[in-house]
């Protein structure tokens, strides 16, 4: 795991989309998998900005969503469809009919999971995923318990996803129990992971992540595994790791060598 600890979120976020950026201009027709909550907002400001700056292009790129909630239709507001149009899509250019979000309102969720592997399959599997992290170490919406091999599937929110969640809604307003997402597997078989995280409210989940057991009780704690993830967090999400200072000392070694390289 490469673990870079930057000052705040505004550096995260910096930073995170600088490797998205990267990946555009080294293959413009990338397969980009996205993430929604909080997190992720202010990187895909940057990359917005980038975009309107002409340093980066996504006419030819392709989006697979992680999750979205089973019981909203894209045009409802609180679906994971409705918040990638609003905060990304809808300022860049993109073709939409390549932004692929799981279906909240499919008639048949389960053959609706099926067709969403098979669909990111047939573009070549994703190049590059962006995640964040809950507080209780779920990736997408695989909570504690997911299975560490999981395909996309229907999964149920634990108490405290929903609680987490419940700011976006309104009190009168209905909030889905359940959700479509992709599985840690198919997670762990992006080509590459990035995985943002800021604020003290996810220093356990990222203690866990990082120096933890692997388990199912910390689904992110399967990334131990995947041989090109990178975990971008501020110094209040790394607060709690015992080897923080061991990880910069790496990443200022990893700055030595690539300058040495470039010369
Ligand atoms: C939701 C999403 C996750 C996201 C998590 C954290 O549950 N399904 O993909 O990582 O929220 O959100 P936030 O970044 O707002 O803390």
């Amino acid at each position: 795991m490469q673990i870079v600890i930057l000052k705040d979120s505004v550096e995260v976020a910096k930073y995170g989309a600088n490797i998205f950026i990267k990946q555009l201009i080294n293959k413009p027709n990338s397969v980009l998998g996205l993430a929604t909550g909080s997190t992720p907002l202010s990187l895909y400001q940057c990359l917005i900005e980038a975009n309107k700056a002409h340093h980066v292009s996504f006419k030819d790129v392709t989006t697979f969503n992680l999750d979205e909630y089973l019981g909203l239709k894209g045009s409802h507001p609180q679906s994971y469809r409705y918040f990638m149009n609003e905060k990304l899509f809808d300022h860049l250019d993109i073709n939409k009919e390549q932004t692929f979000v799981p279906s909240g309102d499919a008639l048949d969720p389960i053959n609706a999971c099926l067709d969403y592997e098979n669909m990111i399959l047939a573009k070549g599997g994703i190049d590059i995923q962006l995640l964040g992290i809950g507080r209780n170490g779920h990736i997408g919406f695989n909570e504690p318990s997911s299975c560490l091999m999981s395909r996309t599937r229907v999964k149920t929110l634990t108490k405290a996803t929903i609680e987490d969640n419940a700011r976006f809604f309104t009190l009168d307003e209905y909030q889905p129990h359940l959700s479509i997402t992709m599985g840690i597997g198919t997670i762990l078989d992006a080509k590459k992971v990035v995985l943002l995280a800021t604020g003290e409210s996810k220093s356990d989940a990222i203690l866990a992540t990082v120096e933890g057991a692997l388990t199912a009780s910390c689904p992110a704690s399967a990334l131990q595994f995947h041989q090109n993830v990178v975990l971008v967090i501020d110094d209040a999400a790394a607060s709690k790791l015992s080897n923080r200072d061991f990880y910069k000392h790496i990443e200022i070694e990893n700055q030595k060598l690539r300058a040495h390289l470039a010369q």
